[in-house]
């Protein structure tokens, strides 16, 4: 069910959203990307927020941003507001091109790219690489598993699940324009055959009860609310004695967070909770710890005045304002601010 909310003017945090977008194409515009990532679309999209008359085009129904690949489909909702607002957020047209022109101007071939040459722009979350390689072996992955990437962006976690691990990998990821970007990337690997990508809500998946051996996900839970169905969802796909592998920024013991976090402009659509508090209403959902490790330090972001990598996913997405979100990203981490878990549980 695709709900559409219908108001007679925009709420002020569309507003907010639409301005932030328009100084998201300005400063892709001084870097003469704008042009590459749709400018026009980006002010239609603008004009779209201001005045809606018709379905916003980043909901991700059909004919909408994300490519043709993963418009034709709809995400279900039942809540389409919080929805709304994450696609919203994360969502940029023609980020498909945009990564090939960053991959070129990287010195890349874009006929005969390797996950390693992918990954300063498909690993979308602390640690980038290494951190998902990480907790693969954390999670002791091994060939012929049946793995589902929950939130699983542009595919960089699940092409390297798919290579280095010998797994099968269903991704699910809320944001068309990231869905289609990760088929097109698969595509270009041959791994279709091994890694599929599917525009969905992680609040309700549409598979069977005990379809796969792992649930696998990395910084995509902080903009879910609803954390006690999200897990209560992983294990009914789950087999008994599947595996739950996880990555999240959670709250710290200093508070409040400070915004703007990479993930969110305000508390509106950010949901951390404490690493007690995630480890009990995992455990509650009928899951059982085998690791719980604190990653805060080993996959620590850049420090503030580094330079801002322009072939990376971080600066494709959020264009000037990266610099100041890591600034901030620093503070959250040195402060206690927030703490990166990686943790790895079995399904009872
Ligand atoms: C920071 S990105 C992480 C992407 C990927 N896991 C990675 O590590 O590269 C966060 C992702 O979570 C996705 N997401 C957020 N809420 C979601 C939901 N309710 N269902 C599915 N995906 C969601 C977003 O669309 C976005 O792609």
């Amino acid at each position: 069910m695709l709900v559409i909310i219908v108001q007679d003017k925009p709420p002020e945090g569309m507003i907010q959203r639409a301005k932030s977008q328009r100084r998201w194409t300005r400063g892709l515009a001084r870097r003469g990307i704008a042009r590459q990532v749709g400018q026009e679309a980006l002010v239609d999209r603008l004009k779209e927020a201001l005045h809606p008359s018709s379905p916003p085009s980043f909901l991700g129904g059909p004919g909408t941003s994300g490519g043709e690949g993963a418009c034709e489909r709809e995400v279900s909702m039942s809540d389409g507001r919080p929805v709304q607002m994450t696609t919203d957020y994360w969502g940029r047209e023609r980020l498909d091109q945009a990564i090939l022109d960053a991959l070129a101007a990287a010195g890349k071939r874009v006929d005969s790219l390797t996950i390693d040459d992918l990954a300063p722009l498909d690993h979308f979350h602390h640690g980038g690489k290494a951190a998902t390689v990480r907790l693969a072996h954390l999670a002791g992955m091994r060939p012929g598993m049946r793995v589902l990437d929950i939130g699983g962006g542009l595919g960089g976690p699940a092409r390297t699940l798919a290579t280095e691990f010998g797994c099968d990998v269903t991704v699910v990821d809320l944001t068309a324009s990231y869905v289609h970007a990760a088929e097109m990337l698969t595509a270009r690997l041959g791994l279709g055959a091994r890694v599929t990508h599917h525009l969905g809500n992680a609040l309700e998946l549409p598979f069977d009860a005990s379809t796969f051996d792992v649930v696998w996900t990395q910084n995509s839970g902080m903009n879910i609310a609803a954390k006690e169905p999200l897990y209560a969802g992983f294990y009914r796909v789950l087999r008994p004695e599947g595996r739950l592998a996880l990555q999240e920024p959670m709250a710290g013991p200093v508070q409040p967070l400070l915004f703007p976090e990479m993930w969110a402009r305000d508390a509106a659509t950010s949901f951390l909770r404490t690493p007690m508090e995630m480890r009990a209403l995992i455990e509650a959902a009928g899951f059982r710890a085998r690791a719980w490790d604190d990653v805060t330090a080993e996959t620590a972001g850049p420090e503030p005045g580094a330079a801002v990598n322009v072939q990376s996913i971080p600066y494709l997405v959020m264009g000037e304002a990266l610099a100041t979100l890591n600034h901030v990203a620093y503070r959250n981490r040195t402060e206690g601010r927030i703490v990166v878990v990686q943790a790895v549980f079995d399904r009872t």
